[in-house]
């Protein structure tokens, strides 16, 4: 079967309203899109992705004019930070409105909104017109990494598709890893970050005027079903990865950290440019930025699998950017399952 890949925006807004699924994209990653008022679509998603349904999902709107819609008690400093980060990799956690269907919180009072920032996406939400929202979780199959292309995409979900699914193509993601999730709903308006990404905590508070808690939750302590990217088995590729402090690397680099009894050319290397490949290893990312490792991470992973490598060894960016916090959580995670417990 062809990848039913598609680039009409309009074409991808009437199969949504016909019930289909249809894969887009957004500057962080591809989402697996269904219209968030059709409820056979929207449970759709959750068995093609293996998702539980206490999960819930992102519901993606095409402004901030749309936000009372699916929200409702709003603080004030929401507007100022929206007015600055929307479009954009920032999603809110709000008291639902009563027309947001149960299914897409998995039953909580509260629902997750964004407006995208990829022209495509938007203008598929401008078809559907006043009103729409797009429930979109990263289209990937439970527990594996997230596409930030049509192609990885398609490779990943495409066997669960059915016929007249699409997939529209917007080309590579530009951020590379999810949404920063903002809770909204704290006792006295606080705001507490329950995923790190590309806007960070500085930020918020600075647009917002408020105090912003919580910074990433480790992997260890991640295990409410609140937020499913914050359990154990996410992000993970096949590979077993291991991560390292870039202080932890010795004189002899990051040879030291091959696990015995796997082969050097079995490891493969994920790290900033200025660390150095152990020979006979792979080198799937070699980032110059922080910007540049969120954007080719999750490709670098899959690439490591497409290869074949057993372990990936990741050395962590330090986290004094707000994307190397989101990266050191991703990998944190992604390392929290291997090869041997497979993801689920
Ligand atoms: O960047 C992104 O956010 C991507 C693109 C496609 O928009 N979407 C994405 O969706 O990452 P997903 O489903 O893979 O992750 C959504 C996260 C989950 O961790 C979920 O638990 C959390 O959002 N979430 C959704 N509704 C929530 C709620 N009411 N309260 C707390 N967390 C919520
Ligand atoms: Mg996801």
């Amino acid at each position: 079967m062809h990848a039913p890949t598609i680039t009409s925006p309009r074409q991808a807004a009437s199969a949504l309203r016909e019930g289909r699924l249809v894969v887009l994209p957004t500057e962080t990653v591809y989402g697996l899109g269904a219209l968030a008022t059709d409820p056979a679509a929207v449970q759709r998603v959750f068995s093609t992705k293996g998702r539980p349904a206490d999960h819930p999902l992102i519901v993606h709107v095409a402004s901030a004019e749309e936000l009372p819609r699916w929200a409702q008690t709003i603080p004030d400093w929401v507007a100022p930070l929206i007015d600055r980060c929307w479009p954009g990799p920032l999603t809110l956690v709000l008291e639902a409105s009563a027309e947001v269907d149960p299914l897409i919180t998995g039953g909580q009072p509260t629902v997750a909104v964004r407006v995208p920032a990829h022209p495509l996406t938007l203008q598929v939400l401008e078809h559907l017109g006043p009103g729409a929202g797009i429930v979109a979780p990263s289209a990937n199959v439970y527990g594996q990494v997230s596409p930030t292309t049509a192609d990885d995409a398609w490779q990943g979900l495409g066997h669960r598709l059915r016929p007249g699914d699409l997939i529209l193509d917007g080309g590579t993601c530009s951020v590379g890893v999810e949404s920063t999730i903002l809770d909204c709903t704290g006792p006295g308006g606080a705001a507490r970050i329950l995923r790190p990404g590309a806007i960070g905590a500085e930020a918020i508070s600075r647009f917002a005027g408020i105090e912003v808690t919580g910074e990433a939750q480790s992997a260890s302590d991640g295990t409410t079903p609140r937020v499913p990217g914050s359990t154990a088995s996410h992000y993970a590729p096949r590979a077993a990865v291991i991560t390292v402090e870039r202080d932890q690397i010795g004189s002899d680099g990051v040879a030291e950290f091959l696990p015995a009894g796997v082969h050097r050319s079995d490891c493969a290397l994920i790290a900033a440019s200025d660390v150095d490949t152990p020979p006979g290893w792979t080198r799937l990312l070699a980032a110059a930025s922080d910007r540049e490792y969120a954007h080719d991470l999750y490709a670098a992973l899959r690439d490591g699998d497409r290869r074949g490598c057993q372990v990936v060894v990741a050395v962590l960016p330090t986290g004094s950017t707000e994307l190397g916090e989101a990266i050191r959580d991703r990998l944190h995670r992604a390392a929290a399952t291997g090869s041997a417990s497979g993801s689920s």
